[in-house]
This record gives structure tokens, sequence and C-alpha cells, in this order.
């Protein structure tokens, strides 16, 4: 059975008083009976009173980048040492954010995603068409080489513990949804691209749907067979509007 996950992406929002009330506001929320996981990316500066907010709770904290190097000369980077020595479980890498402004490649995530398995960090690895490739047909091709170059090389035990986030950028903090179909019909052929490659384990790997999922639509999306969880940026900032995707993954 695939693990359904509902993460929070806050970019770069929040400091760390505002990341602590918020925390415990959604602990305060959490009834304790959520079948999902829950998991909130903060920002680097406040991820270690995320961590000790959540202490106790079924919440985990992710990261939204590191760089793929245990130390060394790489001035202003993050590693996963750093990142595990905070209590940090999961980290969002190549969003759709990181490939525009920062021009990473399918090669550097993927050396990313790598070298976050190697640490047992989980990542959560974003993909997505631009609204020109949904217009020109080119959706499946261009998902699929997201896919495959993000995880080659990877053998199907680590591919089992990454998790794939289909985040169409057309969708990214416009307010305009995939609809349930179009959403499920993109995810079906990513995870036939995972079979290609993974065989039998591709049914087991998580796919998240991201890209303006709120507290209206979320449980449709998240009712078709192959969308697996959330990743969810805007909608996530506050407990109240977070705790309704929450419920709708239940
Ligand atoms: P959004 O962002 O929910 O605000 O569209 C999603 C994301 O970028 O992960």
């Amino acid at each position: 059975m695939r693990k359904t996950i509902i993460a929070g992406n806050w970019k770069m929002n929040k400091t760390v008083e505002e990341t602590k009330s918020m925390l415990i506001e959604l602990k305060k929320l959490m009834t304790g009976k959520e079948s999902v996981e829950v998991v909130i990316g903060a920002p680097f500066t406040s991820l270690e009173s995320a961590v000790k907010a959540v202490e106790g709770s079924r919440i985990s904290i992710a990261a939204q980048n590191m760089y793929p190097k245990s130390s060394g000369a790489y001035t202003g980077e993050i590693s996963p040492e750093m990142l595990k020595d905070l209590g940090v479980e999961y980290v969002i890498l190549g969003h759709s954010e990181r490939r525009e402004y920062f021009k990473e490649s399918n090669e550097f995530i993927n050396e990313k995603v790598k070298c976050a398995l190697s640490y047992g960090l989980t990542p959560i690895l974003c993909i997505g068409e631009k609204l020109e490739d949904r217009e020109n047909g080119r959706t499946l091709e261009v998902n699929e080489k997201q896919v495959r170059e993000g995880l080659a090389n990877l053998t199907n035990e680590e591919a089992v513990k990454v998790i794939v986030a289909y985040e169409p950028v057309w969708a990214i903090g416009t307010g305009k949804t995939a609809t349930p179909e179009m959403a499920q019909e993109t995810h079906k052929e990513i995870r036939e691209v995972l079979k290609a490659m993974f065989g039998d384990t591709s049914e087991e790997i998580t796919i998240q749907y991201g890209g303006s999922m709120n507290a209206k639509n979320a449980k449709e999306l998240l009712a078709m067979n192959d969308i697996d969880g959330g990743l969810v940026g805007g909608a996530s900032l506050e407990a109240g509007s977070f705790i309704e995707i929450i419920k709708a993954g239940l």
C-alpha cells in the first residue's frame, strides 16, 4: 500500500516565531487519528525550531533544498549532514522555482536525490510541465525526462523511498488547478514511466499532486487512484486551511 503524504511547502515564508505559532496551532487541530503522513517544508532558518515544535506529534519536517556534499567550500550552501543533525527527515528537491530561478538541471537534481538517500533523508522530487509544454502536447515527454533523469541510477530499494511530486508549473501559485481527471491522467503516465524503470516497485511510490491544491479541491484530487497526497504551497501557510487538506486525505 502506498502512503498518502500531505506536505506543506512554505517557500520563503515565516520567521522563527511565525513557524512556532503555526505549528503549535496545527498540532492542536490534529486529532491524532490522521492516517496520512504530514510534512512541513520550512525555510532553513526555521528548521531547528520547527523540529522542536512538532516533537511528540505525527508531523515531520522537510528542508526545501540541500547541496549534495557532506561539507566543504560551498559558500552559502547547506549539507545533508547539517539537516540530519537538526532532525530533518525530508528534503524537497528540484522544485520548479529552483529549476527556473537557479537553473538547476536534472543531472544536478539527480545528484541531490542520490546524496539525500545516502544520508537517510527522504527526497521529494518535484517534476512538472510548463504551460507551453502542455499546449504543445509535450506533457508526457517533459515529465518523463524529469523522472528518468532525476531518478537515474537508483536501485529499486532506493526508488521506493522517494516521493515524486507532480506539479504542473502553470498551476503553481496561480489558483489554476489541474482537474482531478487531468491530474490522474498525468499521474498514471508518470507511474508507467516509474514502472518501466523500477518494475512493480512503482506501485509503492507515492506520487503527490501540487499546484494550487486547497481545502476546496483537495478531496476530489486525493480521491483519484494515482494521486497519493499533495505538495501544498499557499494553502499550507495557515493551520486552518492546511488541516482541511489533511482531513481530505484521511
Ligand atoms: P501552490 O504551490 O500550492 O501555492 O500552488 C505549490 C508548490 O509550489 O509546491
